[in-house]
């Protein structure tokens, strides 16, 4: 069976003109669902691995809005690394995908987007219980 999709990169439109750069995200038309939370990551260093985690709810958008990261994402099997560096491309990542942020650029703010209300308890720290979890799923 092939697996459920991992990631999907997001092109926005670019909305400037000669007055500067304007970028749009409009829940459900930009991106895949209606935006209930906003949060961003900045100050991070270049040796720190934030995310290690999957979510049974959120879905996420992640886009670097200034300066550059690397997202690690895997679903137990398949394994891919996106390289955010451009305010009009992000990287949408749907729920029980596993994911990490690292390689932080000095000047990175990354800038995410999810379809939930923070809940912790939706969270998967653990990668061994994620992967039992998935291994479960794929033989179900
Ligand atoms: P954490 O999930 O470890 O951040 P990351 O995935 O970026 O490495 O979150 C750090 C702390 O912030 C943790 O105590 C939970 C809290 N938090 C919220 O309260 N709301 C949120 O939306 C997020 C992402 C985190």
């Amino acid at each position: 069976m092939a697996a459920k999709e991992l990631f999907r990169m997001i092109n926005f439109k670019d909305l400037g003109d000669e007055r500067g750069k304007l970028v749009v995200i409009e829940g459900n038309h930009d991106i895949p669902f209606e935006i209930a939370r906003v949060f961003y990551i900045y100050g991070s260093d270049s040796d720190i691995i934030r995310g290690k985690h999957a979510n049974r709810n959120s879905e996420f958008v992640l886009v670097n809005v200034a300066g550059k990261s690397k997202v690690m994402i895997t679903d137990g099997y398949d394994k891919k690394i996106v390289e955010l560096s451009k305010p009009m491309e992000a990287v949408y990542i749907p729920k029980m995908i596993w994911k990490e942020m690292y390689d932080f650029s000095e000047d990175s703010v990354l800038l995410v987007l999810s379809n939930t209300h923070y809940d912790g308890k939706e969270y998967i720290r653990d990668f061994e219980e994620y992967r039992k979890i998935m291994t479960e799923n794929k033989n179900e």
